[in-house]
């Protein structure tokens, strides 16, 4: 039986995939500030706008107008998209008293927002994105993975495509709270680097369940009128990025004891 996918709208990242994201799937997207978590939401919106799915973005970090404004570099129209009832952006920044923001970060009303959105959209596929969902958990990283719980299994239940952007601290390294990764579906990584004076930005899939995805970090760019694009595969596999830096040094330790030329 073959699995229904969502296409992400980037360019070579599907091809990663097997043609998408599973259909229904609660996707954690995470990686430093920068490295491309919101215009890879973007896309994945533009892309249900253009297949005519139900199309929800909510964003924490930035403005509903920053967002559009984003999207309109890229040469993506959701001020169209929102005029015509085919988007909602839900502003949990601004702290304004339209509809469609929100005053709190609280869970259970972004869920509830979400759900009054769906209706309001219609019947039909849809997709979310939660950018960035740790601005939910910020004053209480304890609660993160009951919260994301919470949220993943409300969200199926309305058989939404969700991506979870998470956000990294940058002092561990680690994602914030840990909450979304454990219970996810999948996670879509990035990382950027600075080489030669150049800043450099990489993908890797990490996770996707019921998919032979790529195991390698491939190399993106960010263009302006085009958004991101998936340059190829860089000769490093998962395994030789995920490893705790102690995990690293040891390895290294030993190879260099074991007489290896290492840089
Ligand atoms: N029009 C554009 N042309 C080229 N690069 C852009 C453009 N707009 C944004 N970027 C790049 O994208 C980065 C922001 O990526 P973003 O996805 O917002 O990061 P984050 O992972 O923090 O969500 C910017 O720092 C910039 O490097
Ligand atoms: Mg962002």
């Amino acid at each position: 039986m073959e699995t229904p996918r969502l296409r992400t709208g980037v360019k070579g990242l599907d091809e990663l995939l097997e043609g998408g994201i599973p259909e229904g799937f609660f996707v954690a997207v995470t990686g430093e500030p920068g490295c491309g978590k919101t215009i890879l939401s973007i896309h994945f919106i533009n892309q249900g706008i253009r297949e005519e799915d139900r199309c929800i973005y909510v964003t924490t970090e930035e403005s509903r107008e920053s967002i559009i404004r984003q999207a309109s570099q890229f040469n993506m129209d959701f001020r169209g998209a929102v005029d015509e009832g085919r988007l909602i952006i839900i502003d949990a920044l601004m702290g304004r008293e339209d509809r469609w923001s929100l005053q709190s970060l609280d869970m259970e009303t972004l869920v509830n927002k979400i759900v009054e959105a769906k209706k309001q959209l219609g019947y039909g596929r849809a997709r979310v994105v939660i950018d960035s969902i740790s601005a939910f958990w910020l004053d209480k990283p304890a609660m993160a993975r009951r919260y994301s719980y919470y949220v993943k299994k409300i969200l199926s239940k309305w058989n939404f495509t969700t991506l979870a952007v998470s956000q990294y601290a940058i002092t561990t390294s680690e994602a914030f709270g840990w909450g979304v990764e454990h219970i996810a579906d999948g996670i879509i990584r990035f990382r950027r680097i600075i080489r030669g004076g150049e800043l450099r930005r990489f993908v890797v899939v990490e996770k996707m369940r019921q998919t032979n995805h790529s195991r390698y970090l491939h190399e993106i760019d960010i263009k302006p009128g085009v958004g991101m694009i998936v340059l190829g595969p860089v000769r490093r596999r998962i395994e030789d990025e995920s490893l705790p830096p102690e995990v690293i040094k040891k390895i290294l330790k030993a190879r260099r004891k074991a007489g290896e030329e290492l840089p």
